[in-house]
């Protein structure tokens, strides 16, 4: 281990000997990893996803988001600019920005009254020269060295990632050839927003971000999805992975499900129950959009941005790590600019199935936790990853874990663990 090593974890902290195909229970509970994983991996060399550029379309606009559990600001400082800072005042570190979004000229701190540029750069300081020739900062004082502390920026497709160290490599690099096929494909046409709302889930973030890459679980744990057919193992898809494993993308193809007798059928599944029927079928409507015949993709790019198609609900997913037992998901919902009215409608109806009361996706909301539950006293033993085999690499079938194997993959890279 690197000097970004674990100070004093509980016991010595040490990756199983079998690789990715186990992960210690320990990893979702350490207080100390938590604080690492701030330093070395929300700050190391990775992209954070803040947002999209249309949330901050005007010179000033400006939103407030989370690199790991660090506030930041984000603004659009000129046509073309954004900015990003920390949001804590160079001076004494208050908090800058309390407002989740809005615009300004300039940032001044409400404890004394310092002000920043959309830049992040220190413009004044209140009495710098003191009052009545008495006080005031040393005349040798450089407001250039107490600017706000600046995080790089780069957008692809509308969206804004961020990073905090100068190690990370440009964006399309980070992302690599196949994730950045895959986003101009879903943001090929403009996007418009329909809604936004945030989650917050009494588990580890890696519990979340485990649960968003198997694809193993989403026709068990969701009775929804398998017994109206929406999405079943059954059906043509796959696994692609991306970077060092960390990136992904399931998907699948509704109308290509075998006909009976499935491997559902055979298996007496809790998930698969002709006991429920839908009072509104309508739920269900909804059309081929994209040319590739794909009417899911689930699309998580690492560590904590999830793009999401579920038949024609679109949304992206921002994870925000809050201690080590709790996070919170940011939802942004959207369809396109020029939708047709029955289009955006039914984009709307079908959020109903995801989403913290989602039907489909309420299960993910707490699954987390009866895992946290269970370890939080126990944290002996381990975390078994073996469905599809040992390895991480693109499957053809989604029995399998490869995609959580490359998370771990990854995050055992970025904090050298
Ligand atoms: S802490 Fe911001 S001006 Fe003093
Ligand atoms: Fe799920």
């Amino acid at each position: 281990m690197t000097e970004a090593s674990l100070p004093n974890a509980r016991p010595p902290f040490e990756w199983p000997t079998e690789g990715v195909s186990r992960v210690a229970f320990e990893t979702y509970v350490n207080p100390d990893l938590y604080a690492l994983e701030q330093k070395a991996l929300f700050k190391g060399p990775i992209w954070n996803c803040v947002g999209f550029d249309i949330e901050v379309p005007n010179v000033g606009d400006f939103l407030t988001a989370w690199v790991g559990d660090t506030p930041i600001v984000l603004v659009r400082s000129g046509p073309d600019a954004f900015s990003a800072f920390f949001n804590r005042c160079a001076h004494r570190g208050s908090t800058l920005c309390f407002e989740k979004t809005g615009n300004r000229k300039r940032f001044t701190c409400v404890y004394h009254n310092w002000s920043y540029d959309l830049e992040g750069n220190l413009k004044t300081v209140a009495f710098q020269k003191g009052v009545n020739g008495q006080g005031g900062l040393p005349p040798d004082f450089k407001h250039s060295e107490h600017n706000l502390h600046k995080l790089r920026v780069a957008t692809l497709h509308g969206l804004i990632f961020v990073t905090a160290s100068d190690q990370t490599p440009p964006l399309d690099d980070y992302l690599g050839e196949k994730m950045c096929a895959h986003l101009a494909r879903t943001f090929s046409r403009k996007i418009k927003i329909l809604g936004k709302y945030s989650q917050y889930m009494h588990n580890n973030w890696k519990l979340y971000m485990e649960n968003v890459k198997d694809s193993y679980h989403a026709s068990l744990l969701h009775l929804f999805f398998t017994t109206f057919k929406l999405n079943r193992l059954s059906m043509q898809g796959g696994l692609i992975l991306g970077g060092d494993g960390g990136h992904h993308i399931s998907f699948s193809k509704m109308s290509t499900d075998v006909s009976t007798p499935t491997e559902y059928d055979k298996e007496k599944l809790r998930a698969q129950s002709d006991a429920f029927t839908l009072h509104d079928p309508s739920l269900l409507k909804s059309w081929p959009e994209f040319e590739d015949g794909i009417t899911h993709a689930i699309q998580g790019l690492f560590p904590n941005l999830i793009v999401q198609q579920i038949q024609n609900s679109l949304a992206i997913r921002i994870l925000v790590p809050r201690g080590p037992n709790a996070c919170e998901l940011f939802w942004t919902l959207f369809g396109y600019e020029d939708d047709t009215e029955q289009e955006g409608a039914m984009r709307i109806a079908q959020s109903n199935l995801i989403g913290p009361a989602g039907l489909v996706s309420m299960e993910d909301g707490v699954i987390g936790n009866f895992v946290q539950r269970a370890i939080n006293p126990n944290t002996d033993g381990q975390a078994v990853l073996e469905m599809g085999g040992h390895t991480v690499e693109d499957q053809v079938s989604r029995v399998s874990e490869a995609s959580v194997r490359g998370f771990w993959q990854m995050y055992r890279k970025t904090l050298d663990l």
